[in-house]
Formats: structure tokens, C-alpha cells, sequence
């Protein structure tokens, strides 16, 4: 693994991931654009996984003998090593299984609050009829369910920001979708289809301006851009480890120190009690409060390696690299008669993902000749239907990057879709 400033070594960083040396269809070596959708692992994230299981696998927070202490020192290092990641302290890093639970476990203390749950302080997180919650049009479904939801379970309102024709957020509404009676604001810090990251600080201040809550969904901003929850401003933040090099099965919401402690709990049980009578209980303060059951040690040890891993790279270097193989896909499927890119056209506040039309070819015809070619990609309306809707669009193909992918990549996409072109005699 290394890293040139400004760039990184790719030759040394694909020998690292096992799956790479691998041909798929047509003996093809493979191309791996659908890092958006889950990364590769590196060996040094399948050997922290390994070596758990193999010297110190009992459960964490339990046992009273030594390998049930090196397994809670082995998930509470992950835990320290992800919070210095983001600029938090580790106990307001609360492992769940995945962004979208992450997501979940707010709406639902949300709606346990409502309910009457929580320390006096949790009136804040109260959502009555008449209350509101906004989002955005261009939220993957896991940050719009669960606040429909929540909205049904307490008779709050939805509202949403628009996206402009060129998939940015149509900011000059947010003053007026912002009222006394917001919530939490629900956005995006980086779109899985447009690759678009709005400017969250900026909305996180004018939400604060009117005492609401702010979360962002940063399962596509953590693992692609130095993400530091302070200059953010925001008081909750969601990922998935395994979008970020690391394994499934983990997650992570940050929250604000004090509101995780005025916050009630969303799934019950085990481990996050403090004392429990037949009647009723009472829960550990925060993370443990929000961590209930044995929890997922080997997949923080993952993470924790991962973590190691996009550190040593830099995650500007990551950032740097990502923005060079956007600003090359954009030019070389621009030239492309007939493929229209989804969202901004510059590489501007854009992350790298590019998802595109190809006029007169279906996506998923389009992803299946590029699968023939060894190329993986995305096909459909990758979880953000409103999305594609706004922009005009039923589905799209979509090409998302990482550490590991090349310019000489984005050239063979940009072959493969001439070749659909030619292939189902589309206009080129
Ligand atoms: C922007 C965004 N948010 C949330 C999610 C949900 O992540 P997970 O399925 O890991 O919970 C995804 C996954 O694609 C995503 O791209």
C-alpha cells in the first residue's frame, strides 16, 4: 500500500485485494465499478477477520476470562480507532449493523420519545402532528423509509428539497422548507447516483438556526472523503463498514455526545441494561445503550483494519484519486454520442459516481454486454427512485470508484458502452 501525494499507487494497492487477481466472464480480468454500491477488501481487513476468530474469539463486554477481555480490548479499539477517524470521541460512536439501521435506530428512538421514553432531556427528540421532518429528493431510500415511517407512527410531516435539472439540491428553498416546527433534517452528504455532496455545514447552521436536529448519511462520503463531524456541524452522521473496505455486518452511527445520552433506546435486550426487574429496566448510558446483544467483534476488528488501511493511504490522497478518475469518466463518456451523465458536470462538490443513460439501450442491457466484458457495474434505480424520477429518468447504469480503480478502467468502460451502442444498434 502506498500513497504519492495528490495520488495513489494503484499497482500497489490492487495487489492488496485478493479478488483482483481474478478473470470472470470470457477469461476477462475483472473491472470492479460498483465500489458504491459495496468495495473489495483488502487481505489486511480478511486477516484482522481471520485472526479474531483464530486467537481471541469470545464475546466482548461478557465473559470474565482472558479471551473475553482481549475481544472487548479488540471492539473497543475499533471503536476509538473509527471515532479518531471522524473526529469524534469513541463514546459517541455506536456500532449497528449498517448505515441504514444507523439511520433506524433515530427514527425509532424519535418515535420512542414521542411515546414518552428516554431521560427528561429527550423532548427534542419528540415528533408530533404538525411537527416536520425534511429531506431531500435525492436520498437513497435508507434515508426516506425510515422518516415516512416515522412520520406514520407519529403524524409528523414529510417535507423534501428539490434537485435541480443538474442533480444538485435546489438550496434557495431550504430557508422556507425550515420552520419552527423541523425536527431533524435528513440529507445526503454524498448521492450514491449523481455523486452530488451538498453542502451539509451550511444547512446543519441554518437547521440549528431553528433548534432542529441534523443527520447526514455519509455511507458514501466516509469511505471516498476526509470526513471530520465537527466542521460538519452535524449531530448525527451514518455509515457502512462495507463500503469502506471493511466486512458486512457493521455500521456506525456518530452521535453528539449529549444527545445520545438524553436518547432512548431503539432495539432492547442484553447488554444495554443497567437493571432489570420484572416490571421494568433501566439502560447503560450511551454507546451500550445502543449496542444490545453479543456484538459483531470480528467485523470490528475488520473495520478497525480497514480504518488502518484508507489512513495509510490518506484520505485526501483518496479523495484526489477519486476526483481524477470522475473528471476522466465524465470527459470520455461525454464524448460518447447518445450517453447522457446524471447529475453535475464538473468534478465541483462531485463525488465518483457517474450514472448515465445511453439513449435507445436499456441499463440493464447496457450492464449486461459490460458484464460480458469483465466490467461490473450498477443497473436500475440503485435505492434512490425519487431521484430518478426528478431527473426524468426510469433507471440508469451506473460507475462507481475506489483506491483500486484505474484510467485505463474508465477507457474500458467507455469502449464497452460503444460496443452496446454498436451492439443493439443504437445511435452513436
Ligand atoms: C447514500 C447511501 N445511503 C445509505 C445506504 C445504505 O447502506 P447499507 O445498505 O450499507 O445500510 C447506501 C447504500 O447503497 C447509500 O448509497
Amino acid at each position: 500500500m502506498t500513497a504519492f501525494p495528490g495520488h495513489l499507487d494503484t499497482d500497489a494497492i490492487r495487489a492488496d485485494f485478493p479478488v483482483l487477481a481474478r478473470t470472470v466472464r470470457n477469461g476477462n480480468p475483472l473491472i470492479y465499478l460498483d465500489s458504491g454500491a459495496t468495495s473489495q477488501k483488502p487481505a489486511a481487513v480478511l486477516d484482522a477477520e481471520r485472526q479474531f476468530y483464530e486467537r481471541h474469539n469470545a464475546a466482548a463486554h461478557r465473559g470474565t476470562h482472558l479471551l473475553g477481555e482481549e475481544a472487548t480490548d479488540v471492539y473497543e479499539g475499533a471503536r476509538a480507532k473509527v471515532a479518531a477517524f471522524i473526529g469524534a470521541e469513541p463514546g459517541e460512536v455506536v456500532f449497528t449493523k449498517n448505515a441504514t439501521e444507523a439511520i433506524n435506530l433515530v427514527a425509532y428512538a424519535m418515535s420512542n420519545a414521542t411515546a414518552g421514553g428516554g431521560s427528561p432531556g429527550s423532548g427534542r427528540f419528540r415528533a408530533l402532528p404538525g411537527d416536520e421532518v425534511l429531506i431531500t429528493e435525492m436520498e437513497h431510500h435508507a434515508n426516506l423509509v425510515p422518516w415516512q415511517q416515522l412520520c406514520e407512527r407519529t403524524g409528523a410531516t414529510l417535507r423534501w428539497l428539490n434537485v435541480t435539472p443538474d442533480g444538485r439540491l435546489a438550496l434557495e428553498q431550504l430557508e422556507a422548507m425550515l420552520t419552527g416546527r423541523t425536527k431533524i433534517v435528513a440529507v445526503t452528504h454524498q448521492s450514491n447516483v449523481t455523486g452530488t455532496i451538498p453542502p451539509v455545514a451550511e444547512i446543519a447552521r441554518a437547521a440549528h438556526d431553528r433548534g432542529a436536529l441534523v443527520l447526514a448519511d455519509a455511507a458514501q462520503s466516509v469511505p471516498h472523503q476526509p470526513v471530520d463531524v465537527a466542521a460538519l456541524g452535524v449531530d448525527f452522521l451514518a455509515f457502512s463498514s462495507h463500503k469502506m473496505l471493511g466486512p458486512y455486518g457493521i455500521g456506525v452511527l456518530y452521535g453528539r455526545a449529549e444527545l445520545l445520552e438524553a436518547m432512548p433506546p431503539f432495539l432492547t435486550g442484553g447488554s444495554m441494561i443497567e437493571v432489570v426487574r420484572l416490571e421494568r429496566s433501566t439502560f447503560l448510558p450511551p454507546p451500550q445503550r445502543f449496542e444490545p446483544g453479543v456484538p459483531a467483534v470480528a467485523e470490528a476488528a475488520g473495520l478497525a483494519a480497514a480504518v488502518d488501511y484508507l489512513t495509510g493511504l490518506g484520505m485526501g490522497n483518496v479523495a484526489a484519486h477519486e476526483e481524477s478518475l470522475t473528471a476522466h469518466a465524465l470527459d470520455t463518456l461525454r464524448e460518447i454520442n447518445g450517453v447522457r451523465i446524471l447529475g453535475p458536470d464538473s468534478t465541483k462538490d462531485r463525488g465518483g459516481a457517474v450514472a448515465f443513460e445511453v439513449q435507445g439501450v436499456h441499463p440493464h442491457d447496457v450492464g449486461q454486454v459490460l458484464d460480458e466484458l469483465g466490467i461490473a457495474v450498477r443497473t436500475g434505480h440503485h435505492c434512490a427512485w425519487p431521484l430518478h424520477r426528478a431527473l426524468g429518468v426510469q433507471a440508469s447504469t451506473r460507475a462507481t470508484f475506489y483506491v483500486y480503480n484505474t484510467h485505463a478502467e474508465v477507457d474500458a468502460l467507455a469502449e464497452g458502452i460503444r460496443y452496446a451502442q454498436r451492439f443493439f444498434g443504437a445511435r452513436q
